[in-house]
Parts: structure tokens; C-alpha cells; sequence
């Protein structure tokens, strides 16, 4: 999960990384509020999940609470790289005397750490390792040593103030620890008028494999605001993404679904253009209740005019996933929300011939039953058209 600048500066904050004072405002007479309330100089800064908002003029300085308004206003609603700004950051100004640039990340390739800094920071990382490569240093760092103070001096060596960008090194260093993140990034790390040392900027990409161990991060999460359905597939810990068409997936196994939506898309050219309305990952023992759980969240999507349940029978043979999907349609009928619309199953693999006999039994209303995956996407697609 990447953070925004906001978010990554609250978790800097937290671990003593230096940060300037600043509020999050959605309207620009928030932006002015906030701006009064900072006192003095600000910069309001757009946040979006993109890097290049400086250069996209996302972000500008406002000498007083009415420019703060004004320049809220003008950020508000841009469009920085196909990411609409919703919010700003008003931001205490700095007065930058020199613009640096420090980071820690997995580097997976050499599978350790890697911390990279350069006094040219405030450009494009990339943009300095072609134009002055040896004014970025490049430092691995062991994952169970950690980073020793000597090693922050070491790779401090190069700038004016070697002990107080170390001391913000080792903070960073502790923060990337602390909140398993992948990535942790300051440009620019600014050196004040005043000599400070602050970061006026904040790159933080948490490491989604670690979350249980941080049920504070959860909050940090936006995406499920983005889609309703998504994010009630999430509290039902399914793995399940939200497409733009109107035939429903449901099946066992990321690689199976992954093709089932390549066949259905196949199919539908013959139908109107029919596509997938989802991929849905129910994993490998689809219980009654995960095969519910997933017609009910295939299902509440409104774009959604059939479905298709594609499931090989590997572990779990497939009498006992038709089990499930009678006793689906029979608790989604509890919950007085049955079934509507036609599901078009495919079951293959072991026990199939017992499995779709259970479901030639049940005759579930809606329900059809196709041997082969290319004839089902067909006929899911048809449905769908
Ligand atoms: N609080 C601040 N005070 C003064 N200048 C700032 C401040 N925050 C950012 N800037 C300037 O704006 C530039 C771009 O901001 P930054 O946060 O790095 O966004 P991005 O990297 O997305 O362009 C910085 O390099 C810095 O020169
Ligand atoms: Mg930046």
C-alpha cells in the first residue's frame, strides 16, 4: 500500500523524522483556515498517490491565508497524472537553502536493503543516477544488522552536515523497520536558512504481507472508499477486483480465474462485446459460505447481468463445491436476497460427474450446467449480451 505525503509524514513524525506543521484541507476555505491557523508562509501541496506534482503544479507557495484559498482552489480538482486531487496539504514554507534526497528500500534483485542518497535531491532520482551517478550513493544495507550509525555517517559523508543527516537517516531507518515498509523516501530532505535538516516531502509504500501485524495501518487504506463492492468483499477477506463488464466470475485458483476472464472476453467479442464484470478468487476449499459470500458479492454489483462459475476440482473435489453452491443459493435465499440471474457452472476435474449430478438434482433456479470452460464463457456471455 503506497501512502500519501500526509500519511507518510504523520509516520515520519511518529519515528522523529523531522517534519514541518501542516493540516489536510478538502475545500479551499478549509485550505485558508488551516493556513490561519499555521501562521506565516505556506506551500499547499496536492496529494495523490503520484510522484512530479511540483512540476505539474501541484504545488505552490502561498505568502497568506487568502492566497492559500486561492491556490487550493486552483489544486483542487486537477488532474496530476490521472490522479484527481481531492485534497491538499497546507504546509508550514521552509526556507530551502539546499534540496537532498535519502531513501531506504527493498531491493529485491539483491534481496537486502538498500539505502541511496544524494545532495542533489528536489529532481527525479532517475534523472540524477544519469546525470551525476556518482552523487548518488548506493549503500546495502544487512537486514538482520540493521543500520549502525557508522554506516548512516558513512553514507552522510558527502553532505555539509554529516551528523545531522545521519541522525535523520538512523529515525528513517527505524521508521522503515518499524512499519514494514518497502519503501521509504524523503526528496527533498531540505536543509533550512537556519541549517535545519527537515523532509519536505514523503514516499512511504507499506508492505501489504505484514498487515496483520499492524491493525493501525488499516486506516491508511483509501482504496475500499474507491469502490462499495470492493470493499465488502475485502471485510469478507476475498480476493476480489471490480472490472468494468457485465459477466460475473466466480472460480477456484488466481490462474484459473485469471484465464476464465481471457475466455469470457474471447467469447464476448461474438456477443456484443460482452466482458467480465469482476475477477473473484474464492481459493482452493470454497466452503457453502465462501461460494455465498461470492455469489453475494458478484451479485450486488449492478453491472452484473450473469455469472459464470468456473471451478476445477483439485483438493477439493467437485461434489463438495456443488454442495457448496446449493447451500449458497439456499442461504443467500435466508438472507432474502435469492438468486436472480442466471449462473452458468462449470465444474470439472475430481468427482465432476458427481458433482454435477448434485446440481442436476437440486435443479437450482437460473442454474445451467455446461461441460466445457469455452462453451460456458459462450453461454455466460450470451446471458450477459
Ligand atoms: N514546505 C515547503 N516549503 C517550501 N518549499 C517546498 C515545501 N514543500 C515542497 N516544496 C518545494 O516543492 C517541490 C516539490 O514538492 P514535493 O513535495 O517534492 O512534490 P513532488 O515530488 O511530487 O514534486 C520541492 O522540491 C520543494 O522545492
Ligand atoms: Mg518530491
Amino acid at each position: 500500500m503506497d501512502l500519501y505525503e500526509f500519511q507518510a509524514k504523520d509516520l515520519f513524525a511518529k519515528h522523529g523524522v523531522p517534519v514541518l506543521p501542516g493540516a489536510v484541507a478538502q475545500t479551499p476555505a478549509l485550505a485558508e483556515e488551516a493556513a490561519a491557523a499555521l501562521g506565516g508562509p505556506v506551500v499547499v501541496k496536492a496529494q495523490v498517490k503520484t510522484g512530479g506534482r511540483g512540476k505539474a503544479g501541484g504545488v505552490k507557495p502561498a505568502p497568506d491565508p487568502a492566497a492559500a484559498h486561492d491556490r487550493a482552489g486552483d489544486i483542487l480538482g486537477m488532474d496530476i497524472k490521472g490522479h484527481t486531487v481531492h485534497r491538499v496539504l497546507v504546509l508550514a514554507a521552509a526556507d530551502i537553502a539546499a534540496e537532498y534526497y535519502v531513501s531506504f528500500l527493498l531491493d529485491r534483485t539483491r534481496r537486502t536493503f538498500l539505502a541511496m542518497a544524494s545532495v542533489h535531491g528536489g529532481m527525479e532520482i532517475e534523472e540524477v543516477a544519469a546525470t551525476h551517478p556518482d552523487a548518488l550513493v548506493r549503500v546495502p544495507v544487512d537486514p538482520l544488522a540493521g543500520l549502525t550509525r557508522e554506516a548512516a555517517l558513512g553514507i552522510a559523508a558527502a553532505f555539509p552536515q554529516p551528523e545531522r543527516v545521519a541522525d535523520v537517516l538512523l529515525r528513517l531507518w527505524a521508521a522503515f523497520v518499524a512499519e514494514d515498509a518497502t519503501l521509504v523516501e524523503v526528496n527533498p530532505l531540505a536543509r533550512t536558512a537556519s541549517g535545519e535538516i527537515v523532509a519536505l516531502d514523503g514516499k512511504v509504500t507499506l508492505d501489504d504481507n505484514a498487515r496483520f501485524r499492524h491493525p493501525d495501518h488499516a486506516a491508511l487504506d483509501d482504496s475500499a472508499a474507491a469502490d462499495p463492492v470492493e470493499a465488502r468483499a475485502r471485510e469478507r477477506g476475498l480476493n476480489y477486483v471490480k472490472l468494468d463488464g457485465g459477466v460475473g466470475v466466480i472460480g477456484n485458483g488466481a490462474g484459473l480465474v485469471m484465464s476464465t476472464l481471457d475466455v469470457v472476453a474471447h467469447a464476448g467479442e461474438r456477443f456484443g462485446g460482452a466482458r467480465p464484470a469482476n475477477f473473484l478468487d474464492i481459493g482452493g476449499g470454497a466452503s457453502a459460505e465462501v461460494m455465498a459470500d461470492g455469489l453475494d458479492i458478484v451479485l450486488a454489483d449492478p453491472d452484473v447481468r450473469s455469472v459464470l462459475v468456473n471451478v476445477f476440482g483439485g483438493i477439493t473435489a467437485c461434489d463438495a463445491v456443488a454442495d457448496g453452491i446449493v447451500r449458497a443459493f439456499a442461504l443467500l435465499a435466508e438472507r432474502g436476497e435469492p438468486v436472480g440471474k442466471p449462473v452458468v457452472v462449470r465444474l470439472d476435474g475430481n468427482n465432476a460427474v458427481r458433482g454435477r449430478d448434485i446440481l442436476r438434482t437440486a435443479a437450482l433456479p437460473g442454474v445451467r450446467l455446461v461441460d466445457t470452460m469455452d462453451e460456458a464463457a459462450s453461454l455466460a456471455a450470451s446471458l450477459a449480451s
